[in-house]
């Protein structure tokens, strides 16, 4: 009885999500608080559902913190000369974000359960940086940037071994963001980020922050 409430509790309160919950849960739409066991958290038309829940799940928290930090930094130096340039590759991680939103819908994945943390996390640090000044807040960009092409060229690799063929629209999605994120690392680095006053520094602990937030956003 306590092992079927447990994970019925759990998928309640930490996943509102209207499709599949975790391991042995399954939400039933429109059912309210109502669950049934899962026969499997594998396989949806022959796709690797665990592999594509981390993908999207992860994918999806880090285009989340991506916007907060463009519109904390946006908060600060809007009217700034650099705001326009802010703005620009703001608008390019909301069409990142509206994409993964789609996606997770399409594969039925659950967003992380740290949605909230990063919505504070990530403001804060775009704000930060950008009180540092305009350099500051390029180099918060060069260094979450290159942690998320890196990290977009990790997924890459890893869904060309799973079935390039099977996983083609999800890879040519990831490799546009990549190149797109790489644009942005770019842009960072044309305005002067390596200027900033301890710049290895800052760059090393906020990559050291990405890291940290893709292994349990991957996860939770
Ligand atoms: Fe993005
Ligand atoms: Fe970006």
């Amino acid at each position: 009885m306590a092992a079927a409430v447990v994970p019925a509790l759990r998928c309640s309160l930490l996943q509102r999500w209207p499709y599949r919950c975790g391991p042995g849960v399954r939400a039933v739409p429109g059912a309210g608080a109502a669950l049934r066991p899962c026969s499997s958290r594998v396989a949806q038309d022959g796709i690797n559902q665990p592999v594509i829940d981390r993908i999207i799940r992860v994918d999806h928290a880090g285009e989340y913190g991506a916007n907060r930090i463009y519109a904390g930094q946006m908060a600060v130096l809007g009217r700034s000369s650099v705001g326009p340039v802010i703005q620009q590759m703001w608008n390019q991680e909301k069409n990142h974000l509206k994409k993964f939103n789609e996606l997770m819908v399409a594969y039925r994945v659950r967003p992380t359960v740290l949605l909230p943390f990063w919505n504070v996390a990530g403001f804060v640090l775009g704000a930060g940086s950008a009180l540092l000044g305009k350099k500051g807040a390029m180099a918060c960009t060069v260094a979450v940037e290159e942690s998320i092409s890196e990290h977009y060229n990790n997924q890459i690799r890893t869904l060309i071994e799973e079935d390039p063929e099977k996983y083609k629209e999800l890879l040519q999605v990831i490799k546009q963001f990549r190149d797109e994120e790489q644009e942005h690392h770019d842009i960072g680095l044309e305005h002067d980020a390596e200027a900033t006053p301890a710049y290895s520094v800052l760059k090393t602990a906020i990559q050291l922050g990405c890291k940290a937030a893709i292994f349990l956003s991957e996860r939770i």
